[in-house]
C-alpha cells in the first residue's frame, strides 16, 4: 500500500447541511482518494451522533463538525484501532495548549475545559482484508453561547466561553487539520508510544473516585492513569487494577 501523501494533499469538502458528516463520509468515501486524508466539514448537522448512539445537537455556524476520512494498512503495529480516536484527541489538546489553554484528556477520549466537556470523537470503522477505512467525527464546541451549552445533557463549555472572545472557526479547523495530519504520521511511524506521556499528564480525575461502565457492567474505582496501551487503568477497592479497552467515565461524587 502507498504511505499517505503529505499534508498539502489534505482534501477538503464543507457542507451547508447534513445529517451527520460521519454518515455523509461512509456513503460518499468510494468516490474519494484513499491515499489522502478526505476531511468533510459541515455548517450544521440535521442528526448528529455521538457515542454509544448518543445525539450530538449541532448548531449552525457555531461551531465544528468535522469527519477525517483515510484508509490504513491492517493490522496496525505497535498500537490499537481505539488508539485512533485518542490520537484526534491529542491533535486537539496540542491546539487548546498553543493557544494558552489548559485542556484535560477524559478517557477514552473527550476533551475538557475547567472540568466541561468541549469535544468529543466518534471512530467508525470499516474493515477490509489488508486495511481499513477510518471515519474519525470529531465535534468541538467553538462559539457555543451558555444557553445552548445548558440544553446538552452533561456539564459542557466551549471555547468562546473559556476565553471570553469568539473564535475564527477556519483558522482553528486549519490549526487542527495541520495538527492532525502530523500526528497521524507520527501514529503511523511510532504507535501510541508517541502520544501516552501526554495524553496521561492531562489525564482527568486523576487520583480521584470515578465510576466506569464497560457495556456490561458498571465499576468503581480511582482513576489512576492512562496505560500505555491507551486502556485507562482503575484502582479497584480491592487494591487491583482492572484495565478497559473501552467505556464511559464518570466522576463518582460521593455525598
Ligand atoms: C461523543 O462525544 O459522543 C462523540 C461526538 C462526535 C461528534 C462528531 S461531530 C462530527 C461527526 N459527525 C457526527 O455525527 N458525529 C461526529
Amino acid at each position: 500500500m502507498q504511505p499517505m501523501k503529505n499534508r498539502a494533499s489534505i482534501s477538503h469538502i464543507h457542507l451547508e447541511s447534513i445529517d451527520s458528516t460521519n454518515e455523509y463520509a461512509k456513503r460518499s468515501c468510494h468516490s474519494f482518494d484513499p491515499g489522502r486524508i478526505t476531511c468533510i466539514t459541515a455548517e450544521e448537522q440535521t442528526a448528529g451522533r455521538g457515542r454509544s448512539n448518543r445525539q450530538w445537537i449541532s448548531p449552525k455556524g457555531s461551531d465544528l463538525y468535522a469527519t477525517f476520512y483515510f484508509r490504513l494498512p491492517m493490522p496496525l503495529h505497535h498500537a490499537h484501532i481505539a488508539n485512533l480516536a485518542q490520537v484526534i484527541a491529542s491533535s486537539l489538546i496540542a491546539v487548546l495548549l498553543d493557544r494558552g489553554l489548559s485542556p484535560r484528556f477524559k478517557w477514552p477520549n473527550d476533551v475538557q475545559l475547567d472540568g466541561k466537556k468541549v469535544s468529543g470523537v466518534l471512530c467508525e470503522t470499516a474493515f477490509h482484508p489488508y486495511y481499513a477505512d477510518f471515519f474519525l467525527g470529531i465535534g468541538v464546541n467553538v462559539n457555543r453561547e451558555k444557553s445552548a451549552l445548558e440544553r446538552i445533557d452533561q456539564p459542557a463549555t466551549s471555547l468562546k466561553q473559556e476565553t471570553g472572545h469568539a473564535w475564527d472557526l477556519k483558522e482553528f479547523l486549519r490549526r487542527l487539520q495541520e495538527r492532525f495530519v502530523d500526528d497521524l504520521d507520527l501514529f503511523q511511524r511510532e504507535g501510541f508510544a508517541a502520544f501516552h506521556k501526554r495524553l496521561d499528564s492531562l489525564l482527568a480525575y486523576r487520583g480521584q473516585p470515578i465510576r466506569c461502565f464497560d457495556g456490561n457492567k458498571e465499576w468503581k474505582g480511582i482513576c489512576h492513569s492512562l496505560n500505555e496501551d491507551g486502556r485507562l487503568n482503575l484502582l479497584l477497592p480491592d487494591g487491583q487494577i482492572h484495565a478497559f479497552f473501552s467505556g464511559d467515565t464518570i466522576p463518582n461524587v460521593i455525598q
